[in-house]
């Protein structure tokens, strides 16, 4: 609680040794908190945090053995680089020859060198966030918490911090906690994803589960694009009966388009098919997206573009497929 503001809600995760962990959630839905409670920052108003069997709510964020990259990267600007990734090691009252050292070694380890001796001002984003990222290891913690660690890069230096992130932690086998809004950057980085909706977990699971068994309507639709078959005028299929309280759900690259009398494929009795008639298409490069109306429903279908592939325009008759036993159900 932050006075009256309860930021986080009836949090309760375990986390595994050496896993990287993603917190993931939109904006102000309690990821930052979350992060700080597990460092001691902010202290839980009830509840406990236990690390390697013993309670650490009451100890301090520096007293706990953590590597910490904050939100906003946080160098110490009117320190070297040398000089902010020696600052752990003479927290820890390591020696200065042996500091010397390990900076070395952890430059080099980072890529970076050859910036020993430039201020923080003088370097790049993604070389700050590469000098965060080496301070928070360099003291060899056994967990590494980061919020948003590549928050201010753009998407190409994004895709290649994610990849030296990943190395990172191939290496170091550090378990790690990350938070971030970011929902490619979760799907590659992480062992599991815990989706946070407004200071509550909403579902936690691997990448592949999250994204292919949603529980509920916001995960859906947070992780991707998914169509939501709401009071349709057909009957959605499905193996197992509808849990009370859901509805069906079926991700666009799971729907598959052709004319409207194309025979029918192998599988076609594991399959159900639906009438409808175009109403857009969007070309994106590698995928083409279609809207396709069936009776009152809207559904998006996205398929990849290959040669020889019939194209649909808007107006088009077209049948929809789709397997059975790719329908979900969502709560909502
Ligand atoms: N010190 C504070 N005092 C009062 N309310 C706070 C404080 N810090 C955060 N909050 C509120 O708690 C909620 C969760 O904030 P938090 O910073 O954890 O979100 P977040 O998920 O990290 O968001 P973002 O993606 O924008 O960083 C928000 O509604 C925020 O306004
Ligand atoms: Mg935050």
């Amino acid at each position: 609680m932050y006075g009256a503001v309860a930021a986080v809600k009836d949090l309760s995760l375990t986390v595994r040794r050496g896993e990287f962990l993603t917190i993931l959630g939109p904006s102000g839905s309690g990821k930052t908190t979350a992060l700080m409670l597990l460092a001691g920052f902010v202290p839980p108003t009830k509840g406990d945090i236990v690390i390697a069997g013993r309670s650490v709510a009451a100890v301090p964020a520096y007293r706990r053995d953590q590597g910490i990259v904050f939100q906003s990267y946080a160098l110490f600007p009117h320190l070297t680089v040398r000089r902010n990734l020696e600052f752990p090691l003479e927290m820890r009252g390591i020696k200065a020859a042996e500091r010397v050292t390990q900076v070395d070694r952890m430059l080099e380890r980072v890529h970076l060198g050859d910036f020993g001796d430039r201020m923080p001002s003088q370097l790049s984003g993604g070389q700050q966030q590469r000098v965060a990222l080496a301070r928070a290891l360099i003291a060899d913690p056994p967990i590494l918490l980061l919020d948003e660690p590549l928050g201010a890069l753009d998407r190409n230096l994004r895709e290649q911090m994610q990849v030296e992130l990943k190395n990172l932690h191939k290496e170091f086998g550090k378990t790690t906690i990350c938070v971030t809004h970011d929902q490619e950057e979760a799907l590659t980085l992480s062992d599991r994803i815990v989706v946070m909706r407004t200071g509550r977990i909403e579902q936690t699971d691997t990448p592949e589960a999250l994204y292919d068994r949603p529980t509920t309507r916001f995960v859906a639709t947070f992780l991707g694009e998914a169509n939501i078959i709401e009071n349709p005028d057909f009957k959605v299929e499905s193996n197992a009966a509808p849990p009370p309280g859901t509805v069906a759900m079926i991700r666009p690259e799971r729907i598959c388009v052709t004319g409207p009398a194309a025979p029918k494929r192998v599988d076609a009795d594991q399959r159900q098919s639906v009438q409808g008639a175009v109403s857009d298409m969007i070309y994106a490069g590698p995928q083409r997206k279609y809207h396709v109306r069936v009776g009152s429903s809207v559904l998006i279908v996205r398929e990849h573009v290959a040669s020889g592939q019939q194209i649909f325009r808007p107006g088009d008759d077209v049948r929809l497929d789709w397997l059975r036993s790719d329908v979900r159900f969502v709560t909502t």
